[in-house]
């Protein structure tokens, strides 16, 4: 039966017997530094090693490819043209076995390890979830979640408390980040669902500005997002009250104190057709990114690279949530087919 794992060109019938008997990794060791360093002496020093045990090393291996290795060009080492083609085998195969090294440090990384996330409050919804993917690809290691807002995230980041961060807007820090922007975090604007604009379509944002608005608290990145936009169309809405949760305002807004922008995150657990509305408003939804940040001079460990790895290129089943989230909340309205063979014609 054949496997993954068959390579005609290493089949027993094709391996050099007489040197996988004779030769050793520590020959070829000795022999790559000969060549390199062009002398036995300076070989021998470079591996700590005693000049008899290096000739020794190197007569073996002379022995086993039955060939001169190498020659005296005066006080000079060099490789014969049997010994260049020794020396380009050496190269790969050390160059291989460093290869494995990294290979099998990082398995031994990623078996055990401790991942420390810390994220900004909006960053829950998406989190745990992400995790819970994570750790079931690598169970053997132990994660911790930190959620808080954005001040203490950025004092969190400074005294580098986490290996890894998610947030909302990149966050302005006095030390350089890697940033990387990997999922959609789309703003809505939510309401009560026996509001009278639930049912509205293309709700001006102005309309949106005579609601009571309930806002986040001030360090929140969703609050300052609203507050930017509202600032940007010139309005000034009536603040009813200030939560420093998205699930209080979740309530407070069912509870018919007024309208609010959130993350559409905020609803993947009961949906758009649960207690909350999300309104059609002109410009909605603000499509925003979740974004990943470590400070650019952290030495990231096996598991948090493994982590930024996972996340950069697993993030679709959050994608995907959030596009039928968006098609159900904002359906789109159907064309008329006489319309389009309109289009089609000219
Ligand atoms: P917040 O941040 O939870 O602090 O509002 C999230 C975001 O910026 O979207």
């Amino acid at each position: 039966m054949s496997s993954s794992y068959d390579q005609s060109d290493v089949s027993p019938a094709a391996l050099p017997e007489y040197l996988i008997r004779h030769a050793t990794l520590r020959q070829l060791q000795v022999f790559e530094a000969i060549v390199r360093l062009g002398s036995f002496t300076r070989a021998a020093e470079e591996l700590f090693l005693t000049q008899p045990t290096v000739s020794l090393q190197v007569k073996k291996l002379t022995e086993a490819v039955g060939l001169k290795l190498l020659e005296q060009a005066g006080r000079q080492t060099r490789p014969t043209e049997a010994g260049r083609e020794v020396y380009a085998a050496c190269h790969e195969i050390m160059r291989t076995l460093v290869d494995l090294e990294m290979g099998i440090a990082n398995l031994k990384g990623l078996k055990r390890g401790r991942l420390r996330l810390g994220v900004i409050t909006t960053a829950q919804y998406i989190a745990p979830e992400i995790l819970g993917r994570f750790c079931r690809e690598y169970p053997g290691i132990d994660v911790s979640l930190k959620v808080t807002n954005r001040d203490r995230i950025v004092e969190r980041i400074i005294a580098n408390e986490d290996d890894v961060y998610i947030v909302g807007g990149v966050p302005t820090v006095d030390l350089p980040l890697v940033t990387h922007a990997f999922a959609p975090n789309p703003m809505v604007v939510i309401a009560a669902r026996d509001h009278p604009l639930a049912n509205q379509r293309n709700i001006p944002l102005a309309r949106i500005a005579e609601e009571p608005l309930i806002l986040r608290e001030p360090g929140s990145g969703t609050r300052d997002a609203v507050t930017k936009l509202l600032e940007e169309h010139g309005l000034r809405p009536t603040v009813r009250m200030e939560l420093g949760s998205n699930e209080a305002i979740k309530h407070a807004v069912v509870g018919g104190l007024g309208v609010a922008m959130v993350s559409l995150h905020t609803l993947t657990l009961e949906g758009v057709h649960g207690p909350v509305a999300v309104l059609d408003v002109e410009g909605f939804p603000i499509m925003r990114k979740w974004h990943l940040v470590y400070p650019r001079d952290k030495e990231l460990s096996p598991v948090s690279k493994a982590f930024v790895e996972f996340v950069l290129e697993r993030h679709d089943a959050v994608d995907a949530l959030m596009r039928s989230m968006l098609d159900e909340a904002f359906p789109k309205p159907a064309k008329a087919p006489r319309q389009q063979k309109a289009r089609k014609k000219s």
